[in-house]
């Protein structure tokens, strides 16, 4: 019987901190925060702990990921704080989001997920949050990015040949090809935000 599905990702640990410091500039009133390929939900609970008023609902197309989620929620005692995972697969639409969800909404976030999915996972996520964000608020990612078409690091570009090898719809995306795909949802570049360990955030607000 399995008594515990946590799963771990070791990342979760070194960037939660430098992740949740950014999310804390940012001006949130309250309400959710969706997260889009939660993962093993670590991110998850540690941010709902820290932000205790905000409701941080996360989502992941796998099940294994999501039951892990559950875990983690019942383990940290969050269950009368943090809804359960909701299945989103980015590229389905139109993401099945429930009423109160919408309408408390004030951010998306997307952490460590574009690059491990096909370019049209990311116009999915433009088109999607287009939708569901109001004028002014955030879709933030956190990840390894290209600038200018070429990889910061050495380390960046052996990762993306790794990835392609897994699957060729995937690999780190150009920062001025996800900003030109912003752009036509509306969306416009406010911040890019160098990161420990060769990574970034890109925060993107919805103008109209
Ligand atoms: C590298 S993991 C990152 C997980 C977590 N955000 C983290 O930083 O530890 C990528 C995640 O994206 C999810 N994912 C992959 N394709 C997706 C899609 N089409 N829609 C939504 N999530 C997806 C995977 O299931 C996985 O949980």
């Amino acid at each position: 019987m399995v008594l515990d599905n946590r799963l771990f990702f070791p990342a979760t640990e070194r960037n939660r901190t430098c992740i949740g410091d950014l999310l804390s500039t940012i001006p949130l009133k309250g309400g959710s925060i969706l997260e889009i390929g939660s993962g093993s939900g670590e991110h998850g609970v540690a941010f709902q702990k820290r932000f205790t008023d905000i409701t941080w609902q996360s989502s992941d197309p796998l099940l294994i990921h999501r039951n892990s989620i559950s875990a983690w929620i019942d383990y940290e005692g969050l269950n009368f704080k943090m809804p359960q995972p909701l299945d989103i697969n980015v590229e389905q639409t139109p993401w099945k989001i429930p009423l109160e969800l919408k309408l408390s909404l004030q951010a998306i976030i997307s952490i460590n997920m574009i690059h491990i999915a096909s370019w049209n996972c990311t116009k999915s996520l433009f088109k999607e949050s287009r939708k569901l964000l109001k004028i002014g608020q955030y879709l933030i990612l956190y990840g390894p990015f290209k600038i200018a078409n070429k990889h910061i690091s050495q380390s960046n570009d052996l990762f993306d040949k790794s990835l392609k090898m897994q699957n060729k719809l995937w690999g780190v995306r150009d920062v001025e090809e996800i900003t030109k795909e912003a752009r036509k949802n509306n969306f416009i570049q406010e911040e890019l935000i160098q990161m420990p360990a060769n990574n970034f955030s890109l925060i993107y607000r919805k103008i109209a």
